[in-house]
Protein backbone atom coordinates (compact mmCIF):
# COMPACT_ATOMS: atom_id res chain seq x y z
CA UNK A 1 0.00 0.00 0.00
CA UNK A 2 1.38 3.44 -0.60
CA UNK A 3 2.19 5.78 2.00
CA UNK A 4 0.98 9.07 2.88
CA UNK A 5 1.45 12.24 5.16
CA UNK A 6 -1.37 13.68 6.80
CA UNK A 7 -1.21 17.75 6.92
CA UNK A 8 -4.01 19.48 8.81
CA UNK A 9 -4.43 23.07 8.56
CA UNK A 10 -7.39 25.33 9.20
CA UNK A 11 -10.18 22.60 9.17
CA UNK A 12 -8.69 20.79 6.30
CA UNK A 13 -7.16 17.43 5.80
CA UNK A 14 -4.35 16.55 3.29
CA UNK A 15 -2.93 13.44 2.25
CA UNK A 16 0.35 14.01 0.81
CA UNK A 17 1.95 10.88 -0.83
CA UNK A 18 5.08 9.55 0.34
CA UNK A 19 7.65 8.34 -2.23
CA UNK A 20 10.18 5.28 -1.52
CA UNK A 21 13.64 4.99 -3.26
CA UNK A 22 15.40 1.53 -3.98
CA UNK A 23 17.25 1.98 -0.45
CA UNK A 24 14.20 2.63 1.57
CA UNK A 25 14.41 6.33 2.07
CA UNK A 26 11.16 8.19 2.08
CA UNK A 27 10.23 11.51 0.95
CA UNK A 28 6.91 13.25 1.16
CA UNK A 29 5.35 14.57 -2.35
CA UNK A 30 4.45 17.99 -1.83
CA UNK A 31 4.78 18.83 -5.67
CA UNK A 32 1.17 20.14 -4.99
CA UNK A 33 1.14 21.37 -2.20
CA UNK A 34 0.96 24.82 -2.68
CA UNK A 35 -2.11 24.38 -5.53
CA UNK A 36 -4.28 22.31 -2.47
CA UNK A 37 -3.34 24.84 0.28
CA UNK A 38 -1.58 27.95 -0.67
CA UNK A 39 1.51 27.06 1.63
CA UNK A 40 5.26 26.54 0.76
CA UNK A 41 8.21 24.44 2.48
CA UNK A 42 11.34 26.49 4.01
CA UNK A 43 13.82 24.72 4.42
CA UNK A 44 17.16 26.95 4.49
CA UNK A 45 20.35 25.14 3.01
CA UNK A 46 17.74 22.89 1.48
CA UNK A 47 18.86 20.23 4.55
CA UNK A 48 15.00 18.31 4.45
CA UNK A 49 14.70 19.28 0.99
CA UNK A 50 15.01 16.39 -2.34
CA UNK A 51 15.26 17.82 -5.67
CA UNK A 52 15.60 15.07 -7.38
CA UNK A 53 15.05 11.26 -7.77
CA UNK A 54 18.11 9.85 -8.93
CA UNK A 55 19.77 6.49 -9.83
CA UNK A 56 23.13 7.25 -10.11
CA UNK A 57 24.75 8.08 -6.53
CA UNK A 58 23.66 6.72 -3.22
CA UNK A 59 25.00 7.56 0.05
CA UNK A 60 24.01 6.43 3.46
CA UNK A 61 25.24 9.32 6.00
CA UNK A 62 24.69 7.71 9.50
CA UNK A 63 26.59 4.43 8.09
CA UNK A 64 29.22 5.97 5.96
CA UNK A 65 28.45 4.13 2.48
CA UNK A 66 28.50 5.48 -1.08
CA UNK A 67 27.80 3.12 -4.53
CA UNK A 68 28.16 4.47 -8.08
CA UNK A 69 25.26 2.72 -9.76
CA UNK A 70 25.14 0.39 -6.80
CA UNK A 71 28.74 -0.54 -6.90
CA UNK A 72 30.96 0.63 -3.71
CA UNK A 73 33.21 3.06 -3.64
CA UNK A 74 35.80 1.01 -1.88
CA UNK A 75 35.58 -1.33 -5.17
CA UNK A 76 36.03 1.24 -7.64
CA UNK A 77 38.62 2.32 -6.07
CA UNK A 78 40.21 -1.00 -5.29
CA UNK A 79 39.82 -2.49 -8.60
CA UNK A 80 38.94 0.15 -11.63
CA UNK A 81 40.29 2.88 -13.60
CA UNK A 82 39.14 6.83 -13.56
CA UNK A 83 37.98 6.64 -17.32
CA UNK A 84 35.92 3.05 -16.63
CA UNK A 85 34.04 4.66 -13.20
CA UNK A 86 33.10 7.82 -15.41
CA UNK A 87 32.00 5.55 -18.45
CA UNK A 88 29.69 3.73 -15.27
CA UNK A 89 28.33 6.90 -14.25
CA UNK A 90 27.56 8.21 -17.33
CA UNK A 91 26.33 5.47 -19.61
CA UNK A 92 24.61 3.23 -16.27
CA UNK A 93 26.66 0.52 -16.34
CA UNK A 94 30.52 -0.95 -16.33
CA UNK A 95 31.48 -1.05 -19.54
CA UNK A 96 32.50 -4.41 -21.84
CA UNK A 97 35.90 -4.54 -23.20
CA UNK A 98 35.26 -3.05 -26.40
CA UNK A 99 33.03 -0.19 -25.06
CA UNK A 100 35.91 0.61 -22.44
CA UNK A 101 38.33 0.60 -25.71
CA UNK A 102 36.20 2.60 -27.75
CA UNK A 103 35.94 5.53 -24.65
CA UNK A 104 39.62 5.55 -24.41
CA UNK A 105 40.16 6.11 -28.23
CA UNK A 106 37.08 8.93 -27.93
CA UNK A 107 38.89 10.67 -25.40
CA UNK A 108 42.16 10.75 -26.96
CA UNK A 109 41.10 11.61 -30.35
CA UNK A 110 39.30 14.52 -29.02
CA UNK A 111 41.87 15.45 -26.07
CA UNK A 112 43.59 18.82 -28.42
CA UNK A 113 42.20 22.23 -27.75
CA UNK A 114 41.71 24.99 -30.12
CA UNK A 115 45.18 26.77 -30.47
CA UNK A 116 43.60 30.21 -29.82
CA UNK A 117 42.11 29.48 -26.42
CA UNK A 118 45.96 29.55 -25.19
CA UNK A 119 45.97 33.15 -25.82
CA UNK A 120 43.07 33.46 -22.95
CA UNK A 121 45.95 32.46 -20.41
CA UNK A 122 48.43 34.66 -21.57
CA UNK A 123 45.96 37.79 -20.83
CA UNK A 124 45.39 36.49 -17.06
CA UNK A 125 47.25 38.14 -14.40
CA UNK A 126 49.65 35.53 -12.79
CA UNK A 127 47.72 35.51 -9.54
CA UNK A 128 44.47 34.40 -10.97
CA UNK A 129 43.03 31.86 -9.13
CA UNK A 130 43.24 28.34 -12.08
CA UNK A 131 39.39 27.69 -10.49
CA UNK A 132 38.57 31.26 -11.90
CA UNK A 133 39.97 30.63 -15.32
CA UNK A 134 38.86 26.82 -15.61
CA UNK A 135 35.44 28.35 -15.16
CA UNK A 136 35.59 30.80 -18.08
CA UNK A 137 37.49 28.08 -20.24
CA UNK A 138 35.19 25.69 -20.07
CA UNK A 139 32.26 28.60 -20.78
CA UNK A 140 34.38 29.65 -23.73
CA UNK A 141 34.59 25.71 -25.18
CA UNK A 142 31.16 26.81 -26.53
CA UNK A 143 32.37 28.92 -29.21
CA UNK A 144 35.22 27.11 -29.78
CA UNK A 145 32.60 23.86 -30.76
CA UNK A 146 29.80 25.00 -31.43
CA UNK A 147 26.19 23.06 -31.20
CA UNK A 148 25.90 19.91 -33.96
CA UNK A 149 22.43 19.62 -35.57
CA UNK A 150 21.94 15.67 -34.33
CA UNK A 151 20.97 16.14 -30.72
CA UNK A 152 22.36 12.73 -29.81
CA UNK A 153 25.66 13.47 -30.97
CA UNK A 154 25.65 16.72 -29.85
CA UNK A 155 25.47 15.61 -26.09
CA UNK A 156 27.71 12.60 -27.05
CA UNK A 157 30.38 15.00 -28.23
CA UNK A 158 30.33 17.52 -26.02
CA UNK A 159 30.47 15.36 -23.11
CA UNK A 160 33.63 13.51 -24.84
CA UNK A 161 35.08 16.89 -25.44
CA UNK A 162 34.60 17.98 -21.77
CA UNK A 163 36.11 14.62 -19.90
CA UNK A 164 39.25 14.89 -22.50
CA UNK A 165 39.49 18.56 -22.61
CA UNK A 166 39.36 20.01 -19.09
CA UNK A 167 42.24 18.29 -18.43
CA UNK A 168 44.27 19.50 -20.90
CA UNK A 169 43.20 22.58 -20.37
CA UNK A 170 43.89 22.12 -16.97
CA UNK A 171 47.30 21.11 -17.44
CA UNK A 172 48.20 23.85 -20.14
CA UNK A 173 47.08 26.50 -17.28
CA UNK A 174 49.73 24.93 -15.16
CA UNK A 175 52.28 25.32 -17.80
CA UNK A 176 51.50 28.65 -18.74
CA UNK A 177 51.34 29.91 -15.17
CA UNK A 178 54.83 29.14 -14.85
CA UNK A 179 56.32 30.40 -17.91
CA UNK A 180 56.90 26.72 -19.37
CA UNK A 181 56.00 25.27 -22.83
CA UNK A 182 52.86 23.45 -22.97
CA UNK A 183 53.09 20.06 -23.47
CA UNK A 184 50.58 18.26 -25.43
CA UNK A 185 48.54 15.26 -25.11
CA UNK A 186 49.72 11.68 -26.41
CA UNK A 187 47.86 8.81 -27.66
CA UNK A 188 49.90 6.40 -26.09
CA UNK A 189 49.22 6.85 -22.38
CA UNK A 190 45.93 6.09 -20.50
CA UNK A 191 43.60 8.95 -19.02
CA UNK A 192 45.81 9.77 -15.96
CA UNK A 193 48.98 8.95 -17.02
CA UNK A 194 48.47 11.60 -20.01
CA UNK A 195 47.49 14.23 -17.08
CA UNK A 196 50.59 13.95 -14.97
CA UNK A 197 52.43 13.68 -18.51
CA UNK A 198 51.05 16.83 -19.57
CA UNK A 199 51.73 18.15 -16.38
CA UNK A 200 55.26 17.76 -15.49
CA UNK A 201 57.35 16.81 -18.56
CA UNK A 202 59.73 19.56 -19.87
CA UNK A 203 61.49 19.68 -23.07
CA UNK A 204 64.61 19.23 -21.09
CA UNK A 205 63.32 16.09 -19.05
CA UNK A 206 60.74 13.56 -19.67
CA UNK A 207 58.29 12.23 -17.18
CA UNK A 208 58.99 9.20 -15.47
CA UNK A 209 55.52 7.47 -15.00
CA UNK A 210 55.62 6.20 -11.97
CA UNK A 211 52.54 3.35 -11.60
CA UNK A 212 51.77 4.16 -8.01
CA UNK A 213 51.63 7.85 -8.60
CA UNK A 214 49.05 7.07 -11.72
CA UNK A 215 47.24 4.63 -9.48
CA UNK A 216 46.72 7.25 -6.91
CA UNK A 217 45.58 9.90 -9.00
CA UNK A 218 42.91 6.99 -10.55
CA UNK A 219 41.81 6.19 -6.83
CA UNK A 220 42.01 10.23 -5.98
CA UNK A 221 39.61 10.92 -9.67
CA UNK A 222 37.52 7.78 -8.29
CA UNK A 223 36.81 9.13 -4.97
CA UNK A 224 35.65 12.60 -6.28
CA UNK A 225 33.97 11.37 -9.39
CA UNK A 226 30.35 12.01 -7.69
CA UNK A 227 28.54 12.66 -4.67
CA UNK A 228 24.72 12.75 -5.21
CA UNK A 229 23.28 16.33 -5.08
CA UNK A 230 25.95 18.20 -3.13
CA UNK A 231 26.29 22.55 -3.97
CA UNK A 232 28.10 22.10 -7.27
CA UNK A 233 26.01 19.38 -8.49
CA UNK A 234 23.29 21.24 -8.05
CA UNK A 235 24.39 24.17 -9.36
CA UNK A 236 25.08 22.10 -12.53
CA UNK A 237 21.21 20.76 -12.43
CA UNK A 238 19.83 23.95 -11.57
CA UNK A 239 21.58 25.93 -14.83
CA UNK A 240 21.17 23.47 -16.74
CA UNK A 241 17.33 23.76 -16.00
CA UNK A 242 16.97 26.51 -17.82
CA UNK A 243 18.39 24.35 -20.91
CA UNK A 244 21.38 25.99 -21.46
CA UNK A 245 24.15 23.96 -23.09
CA UNK A 246 26.38 21.55 -20.98
CA UNK A 247 29.15 23.61 -21.58
CA UNK A 248 27.82 26.54 -19.03
CA UNK A 249 26.31 24.11 -17.10
CA UNK A 250 29.26 22.73 -16.00
CA UNK A 251 31.37 25.73 -15.79
CA UNK A 252 28.28 27.04 -13.16
CA UNK A 253 29.61 24.00 -11.38
CA UNK A 254 33.26 24.78 -11.55
CA UNK A 255 32.36 28.27 -9.82
CA UNK A 256 30.29 26.79 -6.72
CA UNK A 257 32.84 24.02 -6.11
CA UNK A 258 35.75 26.52 -5.58
CA UNK A 259 33.89 27.53 -2.44
CA UNK A 260 35.95 27.10 0.91
CA UNK A 261 32.95 25.39 2.00
CA UNK A 262 32.70 22.93 -0.59
CA UNK A 263 35.70 21.48 -3.29
CA UNK A 264 37.67 24.79 -2.39
CA UNK A 265 38.04 22.75 1.09
CA UNK A 266 41.35 20.41 -0.30
CA UNK A 267 43.14 23.87 -0.66
CA UNK A 268 42.93 25.15 2.90
CA UNK A 269 42.74 22.13 4.61
CA UNK A 270 46.52 22.18 3.54
CA UNK A 271 47.02 26.04 4.35
CA UNK A 272 45.62 25.37 7.66
CA UNK A 273 47.84 22.19 8.03
CA UNK A 274 51.40 24.20 7.29
CA UNK A 275 50.27 27.12 9.47
CA UNK A 276 49.72 24.47 11.96
CA UNK A 277 53.30 23.34 11.20
CA UNK A 278 55.04 26.33 11.35
CA UNK A 279 53.30 28.45 13.99
CA UNK A 280 53.21 25.09 16.09
CA UNK A 281 48.81 26.68 16.78
CA UNK A 282 47.32 23.28 16.97
CA UNK A 283 45.63 23.77 20.02
CA UNK A 284 44.95 27.37 19.59
CA UNK A 285 43.14 25.98 16.18
CA UNK A 286 41.02 23.82 18.00
CA UNK A 287 39.41 26.43 20.19
CA UNK A 288 39.16 28.47 17.52
CA UNK A 289 37.23 26.30 16.10
CA UNK A 290 34.98 25.72 18.82
CA UNK A 291 34.57 28.92 19.70
CA UNK A 292 31.09 30.24 18.84
CA UNK A 293 31.92 34.14 18.37
CA UNK A 294 34.55 32.50 15.84
CA UNK A 295 33.98 32.45 12.52
CA UNK A 296 37.01 29.93 11.92
CA UNK A 297 36.06 26.26 11.37
CA UNK A 298 38.51 23.23 11.09
CA UNK A 299 39.06 22.80 7.52
CA UNK A 300 38.32 19.08 6.19
CA UNK A 301 36.26 18.32 9.38
CA UNK A 302 32.15 17.95 8.97
CA UNK A 303 30.06 17.16 6.60
CA UNK A 304 25.98 17.66 5.41
CA UNK A 305 25.12 14.47 4.92
CA UNK A 306 27.95 12.31 6.51
CA UNK A 307 27.85 11.87 10.34
CA UNK A 308 30.17 9.18 11.01
CA UNK A 309 33.65 8.82 8.84
CA UNK A 310 33.77 9.93 5.14
CA UNK A 311 34.04 6.58 3.35
CA UNK A 312 36.14 8.25 0.99
CA UNK A 313 38.36 9.40 3.78
CA UNK A 314 39.32 5.99 4.66
CA UNK A 315 40.70 5.22 1.12
CA UNK A 316 42.10 8.59 1.12
CA UNK A 317 44.14 8.32 4.35
CA UNK A 318 44.85 4.72 3.72
CA UNK A 319 46.12 5.89 0.00
CA UNK A 320 48.29 8.57 1.59
CA UNK A 321 49.76 6.25 3.38
CA UNK A 322 50.70 4.05 1.08
CA UNK A 323 52.03 6.28 -1.13
CA UNK A 324 54.14 8.17 1.25
CA UNK A 325 56.01 4.84 1.84
CA UNK A 326 56.18 3.83 -1.92
CA UNK A 327 57.95 7.13 -2.55
CA UNK A 328 60.05 7.46 0.43
CA UNK A 329 58.97 10.44 2.01
CA UNK A 330 58.10 12.31 4.94
CA UNK A 331 55.36 15.35 5.23
CA UNK A 332 55.28 17.21 8.43
CA UNK A 333 51.78 18.39 7.15
CA UNK A 334 50.48 14.34 7.02
CA UNK A 335 52.26 13.96 11.12
CA UNK A 336 49.99 17.48 11.63
CA UNK A 337 46.78 15.92 10.29
CA UNK A 338 46.71 12.60 12.21
CA UNK A 339 47.38 14.04 15.50
CA UNK A 340 44.78 16.70 14.89
CA UNK A 341 42.50 13.89 14.16
CA UNK A 342 42.92 12.07 17.05
CA UNK A 343 42.51 15.39 19.56
CA UNK A 344 39.22 16.82 17.54
CA UNK A 345 38.08 12.96 17.80
CA UNK A 346 38.73 12.92 21.60
CA UNK A 347 37.11 16.06 21.80
CA UNK A 348 33.73 16.58 23.44
CA UNK A 349 32.49 19.43 20.89
CA UNK A 350 33.67 17.14 17.77
CA UNK A 351 31.90 14.38 18.89
CA UNK A 352 28.57 15.99 20.11
CA UNK A 353 28.17 17.90 16.76
CA UNK A 354 28.88 14.53 14.79
CA UNK A 355 32.32 16.54 13.12
CA UNK A 356 34.08 13.58 11.38
CA UNK A 357 37.66 14.14 8.55
CA UNK A 358 35.50 14.26 5.52
CA UNK A 359 37.18 13.48 1.84
CA UNK A 360 39.09 16.93 2.07
CA UNK A 361 41.06 16.18 5.11
CA UNK A 362 44.06 13.68 3.27
CA UNK A 363 43.70 15.09 -0.05
CA UNK A 364 45.70 17.84 -0.68
CA UNK A 365 48.49 15.64 0.82
CA UNK A 366 48.14 12.82 -1.46
CA UNK A 367 48.04 15.80 -4.62
CA UNK A 368 51.22 17.49 -2.94
CA UNK A 369 53.40 14.03 -2.87
CA UNK A 370 52.25 13.74 -6.94
CA UNK A 371 53.76 17.90 -7.33
CA UNK A 372 50.14 19.16 -7.75
CA UNK A 373 50.73 22.96 -6.58
CA UNK A 374 48.57 23.94 -3.80
CA UNK A 375 46.65 26.44 -5.90
CA UNK A 376 45.55 23.63 -7.98
CA UNK A 377 44.18 21.18 -5.86
CA UNK A 378 40.76 22.76 -6.23
CA UNK A 379 41.21 22.02 -10.02
CA UNK A 380 41.81 18.35 -9.41
CA UNK A 381 38.75 18.04 -7.41
CA UNK A 382 36.71 19.55 -10.36
CA UNK A 383 38.36 17.13 -12.94
CA UNK A 384 36.98 14.40 -10.72
CA UNK A 385 33.98 15.32 -10.66
CA UNK A 386 33.24 16.16 -13.81
CA UNK A 387 31.75 12.32 -14.85
CA UNK A 388 29.76 12.76 -11.85
CA UNK A 389 28.07 16.22 -12.92
CA UNK A 390 27.56 15.09 -16.59
CA UNK A 391 25.88 11.72 -15.20
CA UNK A 392 23.52 14.05 -13.20
CA UNK A 393 23.38 16.78 -16.20
CA UNK A 394 22.10 13.70 -18.45
CA UNK A 395 19.89 12.48 -15.95
CA UNK A 396 17.78 15.71 -15.03
CA UNK A 397 17.42 16.61 -18.82
CA UNK A 398 16.06 13.22 -19.81
CA UNK A 399 13.81 12.79 -16.32
CA UNK A 400 10.01 13.17 -18.16
CA UNK A 401 9.07 15.30 -15.18
CA UNK A 402 12.16 18.14 -15.64
CA UNK A 403 11.06 21.38 -14.48
CA UNK A 404 12.72 24.58 -14.90
CA UNK A 405 14.52 25.13 -11.25
CA UNK A 406 12.76 27.99 -9.53
CA UNK A 407 12.28 27.93 -5.86
CA UNK A 408 9.61 30.51 -4.07
CA UNK A 409 10.19 33.01 -1.23
CA UNK A 410 8.73 34.19 1.73
CA UNK A 411 8.83 38.07 0.99
CA UNK A 412 9.71 40.09 4.37
CA UNK A 413 10.41 43.69 2.75
CA UNK A 414 8.23 46.32 3.52
CA UNK A 415 4.55 46.46 2.18
CA UNK A 416 3.18 48.25 -0.94
CA UNK A 417 5.31 52.42 -0.73
CA UNK A 418 4.31 54.99 -2.29
CA UNK A 419 7.53 56.52 -4.60
CA UNK A 420 9.10 59.59 -3.01
CA UNK A 421 10.11 62.08 -5.87
CA UNK A 422 14.09 63.25 -5.02
CA UNK A 423 12.99 66.57 -3.98
CA UNK A 424 10.59 65.30 -1.07
CA UNK A 425 13.28 62.84 0.66
N1 LIG B 1 34.70 23.06 12.60
C1 LIG B 1 34.05 23.50 13.71
N2 LIG B 1 32.72 23.44 13.85
C2 LIG B 1 32.00 22.95 12.84
C3 LIG B 1 32.60 22.48 11.65
C4 LIG B 1 34.02 22.53 11.56
N3 LIG B 1 34.64 22.11 10.46
N4 LIG B 1 31.66 22.03 10.79
C5 LIG B 1 30.48 22.22 11.42
N5 LIG B 1 30.70 22.77 12.65
C6 LIG B 1 29.67 23.09 13.65
C7 LIG B 1 28.95 24.39 13.33
O1 LIG B 1 29.61 25.49 13.91
C8 LIG B 1 27.59 24.13 13.93
O2 LIG B 1 27.71 24.31 15.32
P1 LIG B 1 26.43 24.79 16.21
O3 LIG B 1 25.32 23.82 15.93
O4 LIG B 1 26.93 24.68 17.62
O5 LIG B 1 26.13 26.17 15.77
C9 LIG B 1 27.35 22.64 13.66
O6 LIG B 1 28.68 22.06 13.58
C10 LIG B 1 26.59 22.35 12.39
O7 LIG B 1 27.25 23.06 11.34
P2 LIG B 1 26.51 23.50 10.01
O8 LIG B 1 27.35 24.51 9.31
O9 LIG B 1 25.09 23.84 10.28
O10 LIG B 1 26.51 22.13 9.22
P3 LIG B 1 26.43 21.99 7.69
O11 LIG B 1 25.90 20.66 7.41
O12 LIG B 1 25.75 23.14 7.06
O13 LIG B 1 27.99 22.13 7.29
C11 LIG B 1 30.05 21.96 6.23
C12 LIG B 1 28.71 21.27 6.53
C13 LIG B 1 29.80 23.26 5.46
C14 LIG B 1 30.86 21.02 5.37
C15 LIG B 1 30.78 22.27 7.57
O14 LIG B 1 30.98 21.10 8.31
C16 LIG B 1 32.11 22.99 7.35
O15 LIG B 1 32.14 24.21 7.20
N6 LIG B 1 33.26 22.22 7.31
C17 LIG B 1 34.55 22.81 7.02
C18 LIG B 1 34.73 22.99 5.51
C19 LIG B 1 34.93 21.67 4.79
O16 LIG B 1 35.71 20.83 5.19
N7 LIG B 1 34.20 21.53 3.67
C20 LIG B 1 34.30 20.36 2.82
C21 LIG B 1 33.07 19.51 2.91
S1 LIG B 1 33.23 18.06 1.92
C22 LIG B 1 33.04 18.63 0.32
O17 LIG B 1 32.29 19.53 0.04
C23 LIG B 1 33.83 17.99 -0.67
Amino acid sequence: MTESVKLIYGDKEYQLPVIMGSEKEKAIDISKLRQKTGLITLDAGFANTGSCTSSITFMDGEKGILRYRGIPVEQLAEKSTFAETAYLLIHGRLPRRKDLTDFSVLLNDNSLVHEDMRAFYESYPRSSHPMGILSSMVNALRSFYPELHNLQEEINMTVTRLLSKVRTLAAMSYKISRGHKVVYPRPDLTYCANFLNMMFATPVRPYEIDPDVVKALNVFWILHADHEQNCSTSAVRVVGSARVNLYAAISAGIAALWGPLHGGANQAVVEMLTEIVENKNMKQMIERAKDKNDSFRLMGFGHRVYKTYDPRMKIMKKMCDTLLEKLNITDPLLDAAIELEQIALNDDYFIEHNLYPNVDFYSGIVLRTIGIPTNMFTVMFAIGRLPGWIAQWKESIDDPNWKLSRPRQIYTGPKENRYVPIEER
